[in-house]
């Protein structure tokens, strides 16, 4: 037998091995797409628009479904019903967080975002009750929010009218409120110290944890430096990039839609005024301004697939079988653009929160942090953070686009994971 034929014949063995390791273990699966050797589903899935794939996939195969990305099975839930069963009704097991390649490396499994099992629960227990603790220091956070609007409305102020891209100063913001709550301490947007962190807040900074262990908020002694350093950076990480995008787009959305700006600035005029600062208890008499920021994260949708889970034990969800440790890929997509609950949920409408009365209509279906055990640990701070900082804003400048806006580009970007506003660039025109 030749060199060529031998090649040949390990090759194919190795494809029925590798097929046959697959289909022995979709046998109890959820149905979905047959898997190639090695690629998987890749070929079925549009990598810029995972969650239009899963919908597509979902029409054949339906709400639960299995598929490939690489040798690996992910089990995808698709609409409310099969993503609240999982995450509210059967929360602790599906709990666990799924595997992310480029995180283990950097985290060791370490930190709130990636860690798992009774890791995950100490670390989430102690980081809440730390921001909580911090929260209720000598100013609370929403002081160093507020502080943090008008630093952010003075650097606007120096753009003087003209046409500027608001990536940097919107990204700058949400990070010092982090900075703020951890350090004790905001930093000048120009300051060399806090433009390292914001360049490198996902590197494991050792510095970072300094701080904590002099503040003695640490009640357990099993905490390491390492375990805090990298809660710490998963709060930069997970609570500036988030922040800042989405009000990029909610700034951009408000340019596209004149109508709903001037709705919004009617109420900041009404009941906050120009005497003062707009502060969280006014959230409750505005309810059009409440209702535009859900909808601006309903409609945006920053993380269309949420982020990985998996199952923390072995798994019988309707009438499949889920091994332990299966990643669980949830469709927020699916959730938030719910035509029932959202009627034309394609369109940018703050009425989709609003009651005939005009009064704020909550809804189950907003799952821009998530839900259940593993949703967001910085919701509380993401909303005070995005209706502080837009409401201040919109109390002190009034928006205009640099082009026509009919010709505004409001399509998202994949951004891996993450969805991202288009580039571009607007005035602050001071009221
Ligand atoms: C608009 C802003 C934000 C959005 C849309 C957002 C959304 C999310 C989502 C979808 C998850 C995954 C939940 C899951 O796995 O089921 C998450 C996790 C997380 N977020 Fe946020 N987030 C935002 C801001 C923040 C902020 C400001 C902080 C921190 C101060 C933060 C801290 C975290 C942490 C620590 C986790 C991991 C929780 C865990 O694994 O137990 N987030 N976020
Ligand atoms: C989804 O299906 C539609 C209609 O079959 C197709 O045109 C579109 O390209 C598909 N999109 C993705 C991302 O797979
Ligand atoms: C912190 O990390 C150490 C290993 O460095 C580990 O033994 C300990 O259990 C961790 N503590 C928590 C709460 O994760
Ligand atoms: C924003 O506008 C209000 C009302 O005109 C004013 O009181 C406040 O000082 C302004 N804020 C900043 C930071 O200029
Ligand atoms: C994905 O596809 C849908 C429908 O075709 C479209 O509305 C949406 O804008 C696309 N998203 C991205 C990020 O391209």
């Amino acid at each position: 037998m030749g060199p060529v034929a031998l090649l040949v014949l390990c090759l194919s063995c190795l494809l029925l091995l590798s097929l046959w390791i697959q289909s022995s273990g979709r046998r109890k699966l959820p149905p979905g797409p047959t898997p190639l050797p090695i690629i998987g589903n890749i070929l079925q899935l549009d990598v810029k628009n995972i969650s239009k794939s899963l919908s597509n996939l979902s029409k054949v195969y339906g709400p639960v479904f299995t598929v490939y990305f690489g040798m690996k099975p992910s089990v995808v839930l698709h609409g409310y019903e099969a993503v609240k069963e999982a995450l509210i009704d059967r929360g602790e097991e599906f709990a666990g967080r799924g595997s992310f390649p480029l995180a283990e490396k950097t985290n060791k499994g370490f930190g709130i975002l990636f860690s798992n099992g009774k890791r995950w629960k100490e670390i989430r227990r102690f980081s809440l009750m730390t921001l909580r603790n911090l929260g209720m220091g000598k100013r609370n956070i929403e002081d160093r929010v507020q502080e943090e609007a008008r630093c952010l409305v003075e650097e606007l102020r120096k753009t003087n009218a003209s046409p500027c891209d608001p990536t940097f100063i919107l990204g700058c913001a949400p990070c010092n409120v982090i900075c703020s709550i951890i350090f004790q301490n905001r930093f000048d947007y120009k300051d060399k110290f806090f433009l390292n962190i914001m360049e490198r807040f996902n590197e494991n900074v050792k510095v970072l944890s300094s701080p904590w262990i002099q503040e003695k908020h640490n009640p357990h002694g099993e905490f390491t430096i390492d375990n805090l350093t990298i809660t710490v950076s998963d709060f930069f990480g997970a609570g500036t990039e988030t922040t800042s995008t989405t009000l990029r787009y909610a700034l951009l959305l408000l340019l596209k839609y004149p109508e709903v700006l001037a709705k919004v600035q009617e109420e900041i005029d009404r009941v906050v005024g120009r005497e003062r600062s707009p502060c969280m208890q006014d959230r409750s008499h505005m309810p059009y301004t409440d209702a535009m920021v859900h909808e601006v994260q309903r409609y945006f949708n920053l993380l269309p697939t949420n982020l990985p889970h998996a199952v923390t034990c072995d798994v019988k969800f309707r009438n499949y079988l889920i091994p332990k440790g299966t990643t669980i890929i949830t469709s927020l997509t699916s959730v938030m653009r719910d035509d029932k609950e959202f009627p034309n949920p394609e369109k940018f409408d703050p009425g989709h929160f609003l009651d005939e009365a005009g009064n704020f209509k909550k809804s189950d279906y907003f799952m821009a942090f998530s839900a259940g055990k593993r949703m967001c640990a910085g919701e509380g701070l993401a909303r005070m953070e995005l209706f502080l900082f837009l409401t201040t804003i919109l109390q002190n400048f009034t928006l205009k686009a640099v082009v026509d806006v009919k010709d505004l580009d409001i399509t998202p970007v994949m951004n891996g994971f993450a969805s991202v506003p288009p580039p571009y660039q607007l005035c602050f025109i001071p009221v």
